[in-house]
């Protein structure tokens, strides 16, 4: 049987005309949201998604500003932009496109956005906030992730969880939504031994590692929900995640396809977010 896809173009189209129908109510009342983006640095994947991120704000009516700037930027001199930011009643959410060069302290930098216009949800404050079930932001891959599961009315309440994968944007922030919402939940690591013994017990198998095909169809339980996270290049330079998609397909009951899944999500959720931020001013 092959599985059902979830497509996060078509789910992002709607979210967006909700977005965009919000935003365009703030804008009749002179607050037309905003969101700033900082870029530090030439690396072509991140000019590639905060030029998306700056298009989608203006395909939504939001207001958008792009700052970059070159990868010997001092780390005071992108403290105090941000500073700036923060104070700056135009906008409502901030965000600094990582990975930044490695003389600049990320923790730093994330540490010094304004919690309430954190609309990567990184800050300490929000994690906290995420941890304890008393979200302000939700990052925004995890929260696109819930978004595709509510899409298909997936029962998460008293499901197996697997999320392969630990980092602070995506793993963690992912299984504490996914706890929040009643799953047991495991997340899995670069050393967890014999991943398959997990994955295999999944209902819904996130999988956000950055490593092309570490999930392959005997480690896939017939009928789960499984969501690629990743973003890769296979031989051919063609995009692809990190799941094996052509034969996973054949073993899971849902599957989201890279391009056209999880990627359109994140940014929607970024829209989204930069809306309830301007909303709750
Ligand atoms: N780099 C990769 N993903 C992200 C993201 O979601 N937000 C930011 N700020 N940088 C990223």
């Amino acid at each position: 049987m092959a599985a059902k896809l979830i497509d996060g173009n078509l789910l992002s189209k709607q979210l967006r005309s909700d977005v965009a129908r919000r935003a365009a109510a703030l804008t009749a009342q002179g607050r037309q949201p905003g969101l700033a983006v900082i870029l530090v640095g030439e690396s072509p994947a991140s000019q590639v998604y905060v030029r998306n991120k700056v298009k989608a704000c203006e395909d939504s009516g939001i207001h958008s500003v792009l700052e970059k700037y070159d990868a010997d930027l001092s780390e005071a001199a992108l403290l105090a932009r941000i500073d700036a930011l923060n104070h700056d009643p135009k906008i409502n959410g901030l965000l600094v496109q990582l990975p930044l060069p490695p003389h600049i302290d990320t923790n730093k930098v994330i540490e010094a956005i304004a919690a309430d216009k954190d609309v990567d949800g990184f800050h300490v404050n929000n994690a906290g906030l995420l941890m304890t079930g008393q979200p302000l932001f939700r990052p925004c891959t995890p929260y696109g992730v819930m978004k595709m599961l509510e899409s298909i009315d997936y029962p998460v309440r008293g499901a197996n969880a697997v999320v392969v994968g630990a980092s602070n944007i995506v793993g963690k922030p992912q299984a504490m939504l996914l706890l929040q919402a009643g799953a047991t939940v495991t997340i899995c690591n670069s050393k967890t031994r014999d991943l398959a013994s997990h994955t295999r017990n999944a209902d819904i198998l996130v999988v956000a590692t950055g490593r092309r095909n570490i999930v392959t169809a005997d480690m896939v339980k017939p009928g789960a929900v499984v969501i690629d996270v990743g973003m890769n290049r296979d031989d051919q330079g063609k995009l692809c995640g990190d799941v094996d998609f052509a034969n996973v397909k054949e073993v899971a009951g849902y599957i989201t396809p890279v391009p056209g899944g999880v990627g359109p999500m994140t940014i929607t959720m970024l829209l989204v977010n930069t809306i309830e931020a301007a909303e709750r001013n």
